[in-house]
């Protein structure tokens, strides 16, 4: 949560700033503010909105004018969003920008408040202002290590010196955190997309390391102030791939990406025709003997951890559970050596899939981390890694990582399944050829099936509840549809097993109410379409969603809307039928007047608990 910029060089800081805030709005967007040295005073703007608010108040305040300064855009934690409660926040000598949670900030607040300090807002972050600012010794890099060695909690913070008004500190612990550097000009973000107008080129701070900008250049040394060199990174992405390029919307541009991103993250992990993750550290003989698999994972990631399971357990042979990260790591599970835990996550930051990977670590389990996210907490400790390949994913709502994060699914089950020997060479060549298929099939269905969901949105959009069935692999699916159309639209909806329905829920029906029906697997259709037909007799409206082959076999009137897809291999269906959900999803949410890409309560990066 919460977004951090800083920067120190020749352009005009507050603009920079500004911009670079403009690429971690995803990140959390309840209020915004800058603070800058201006003739050596720091000046700060901040307020509770959005940046647009931030920047209208820049015009009716007057920017700060100067070239060193920090920025920082919110997703409120500790205190309500206000004026008061957005970042920047001060001490007498220091003013700070936070990303994360200070897990002991009560405590430190009565030590402080104890030493005669006086708070003006309800954060965690104004306690570390205060913090610093108690412990000033003229030395900022020994203040700032003996802060630290006080904060417990998660925390990235970039930090200015009244006393230096050359330079921005940095430091973190668990929230990420880069170093982009330019000739004659450095800047600090949580995120790479924020540096890329001005510079490709950055450094990973590592935990508890702190770094020193100037117009100089970028140090660094650990928490006892050793110099650490570090290697410089190259971004891959371009500041087009992280812009709309011509959408309306993030959430549509990055559906019309997924083409493309399968492509990226299959085709280099193919050869010979059969998957190759040797560059991920996984050969046939390093994974055939796991005997179980864990899938942990939050929100999205976990709903592509559940397609996993299908697929593993029916390929494979190997059973798997599928957890909540949040669950996972408070329930002691049953796993250890000679299990694998595979933990999925886009950011790659997420707080409790990065504890859940931790924990696994230490039972003695093998790890394997799916990441979108380059070099992110989660890529770097685990034992092995597949990136998702789909470029930056700005949308707050997950589309191109979950059909990437499935796409590597598929791939390491087929792997699996050829280590444990329970699919032959063959079988194994003709699923990778489906595979390969599926970025035209996916492209077939945008081509294909907008109109149509564009058409069925505008009936969704007065419904107050919904629901979403589907079996098996196909309730795996409508799990991730109901979490779409949920937090971008706001309509209230569930998904639930089709044969379930009549063990409760069905009493939920009544005239009108919209269900979306998944159907793409033909041993089980004839199944789902019995509870179809329970649920439409009862006055729903249902709007199905299945393939050609399922929709010749169906009685007519069965259901309100059909959305029709090409058939194709039904394992990877969730691949091309996750697609009308998304649309349904993106569509409902826009003709409700909701901005997709900013849904309210939510940012992108979870990265507290
Ligand atoms: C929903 C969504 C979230 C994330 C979840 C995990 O569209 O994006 O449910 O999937 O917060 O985030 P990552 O994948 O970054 O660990």
């Amino acid at each position: 949560m919460c977004g951090i910029v800083g920067y120190v060089g020749p352009k005009d800081c507050s603009d920079v700033l500004v911009s670079a805030l403009t690429k971690l709005e995803y990140r959390g967007y309840d209020s915004a503010g800058i603070a800058v040295f201006d003739n050596s005073e720091i000046k700060t703007v901040k307020t509770k909105g959005k940046l647009k608010d931030l920047e209208d108040k820049l015009v009716e305040t007057g920017k700060p004018e100067g070239h060193v300064g920090i920025g920082h855009t919110r997703w409120a934690t500790h205190g309500e969003p206000s004026d008061v409660n957005s970042h920047p926040h001060s001490g007498a000598r220091v003013t700070i920008v936070h990303n994360g949670i200070i897990e002991n900030y009560i405590e430190l607040k009565e030590f402080l408040t104890s030493k005669g300090r006086t708070f003006i807002s309800d954060t965690d972050t104004e306690v570390i202002a205060q913090l610093l600012d108690y412990k000033y010794n003229g030395n900022p890099l020994e203040t700032i290590s003996s802060v630290m060695a006080e904060l417990k909690g998660s925390f990235a913070l970039g930090i200015m010196f009244r006393d230096f008004p050359d330079r921005v500190f940095a430091v973190r612990r668990e929230s990420p955190l880069i170093v982009g550097v330019a000739k004659g000009e450095c800047f600090i973000a949580s995120d790479v997309p924020a540096i890329l107008k001005y510079t490709k080129n950055y450094y990973l701070l590592d935990h508890d390391e702190i770094a020193t900008l100037t117009k100089d250049g970028a140090a660094f040394v650990d928490k006892h102030l050793a110099p650490v060199q570090k290697d410089l990174k190259t971004a891959d992405w371009d500041m087009e791939a992280a812009e709309k390029g011509g959408y309306p919307h993030f959430m549509i541009k990055e559906i019309y990406e997924q083409p493309t991103a399968i492509k990226t993250t299959v085709i280099p992990r193919i050869k010979d025709g059969l998957p190759c993750l040797e560059e991920c550290g996984i050969t046939l003989e390093k994974i055939k003997d796991f005997k179980n698999i864990a899938i942990v994972a939050c929100g999205t990631a976990m709903h592509a951890g559940m397609v996993g399971k299908y697929v593993i357990e029916s390929l494979a042979r190997v059973p798997v559970t599928v957890d909540i990260a949040s669950e996972f790591r408070y329930r002691d599970p049953i796993i250890g050596k000679g299990d694998l835990v595979i933990i999925i996550s886009q950011s790659g930051e997420t707080a409790d899939s990065l504890a859940a990977l931790r924990l696994a670590k230490q039972t003695g389990a093998v790890t394997l981390a799916i990441v979108n996210a380059k070099g992110s907490s989660i890529a770097r400790e685990a034992d092995m890694l597949i990136y998702t390949l789909a470029g930056p994913e700005i949308a707050v709502a997950s589309t191109k990582a979950y059909i990437t994060q499935l796409s590597v699914m598929y791939l390491f089950a087929f792997e699996l399944a050829l280590a444990k020997q329970t699919i032959s060479t063959d079988e194994c060549k003709r699923l990778v050829s489906s595979l390969l298929k599926m970025p035209d099939a996916v492209q077939n269905i945008i081509d294909n099936c907008e109109e149509k969901c564009k058409y069925i949105a505008t009936k969704l959009i007065t419904a107050d509840n919904l629901l979403y069935i589907g079996r098996g692999l196909d309730y795996a699916l409508s799990m991730e549809g109901s979490l779409k159309l949920k937090e971008v639209s706001y309509i209230h909806s569930e998904s639930y097993a089709a044969g379930e329905l009549k063990h409760g829920t069905i009493s939920l029906i009544d005239d009108g109410m919209p269900v979306i029906a998944v159907a793409t697997q033909s041993a089980i259709i004839a199944k789902t379409i019995s509870n179809i037909v329970e649920v439409k007799s009862r006055g729903a409206k249902v709007i199905l969603v299945c393939t050609d082959v399922c929709a010749r076999d169906l009685n007519d009137g069965i259901a309100d809307h059909i959305i029709e897809m090409p058939h194709s291999e039904e394992l990877l269906m969730p691949i091309t039928a996750v697609v009308p959900l998304q649309l349904l999803a993106y569509y409902t949410s826009v003709d409700r007047g909701i901005d997709p890409d900013k849904p309210r309560n939510l940012a992108k990066s979870v990265t507290v608990e």
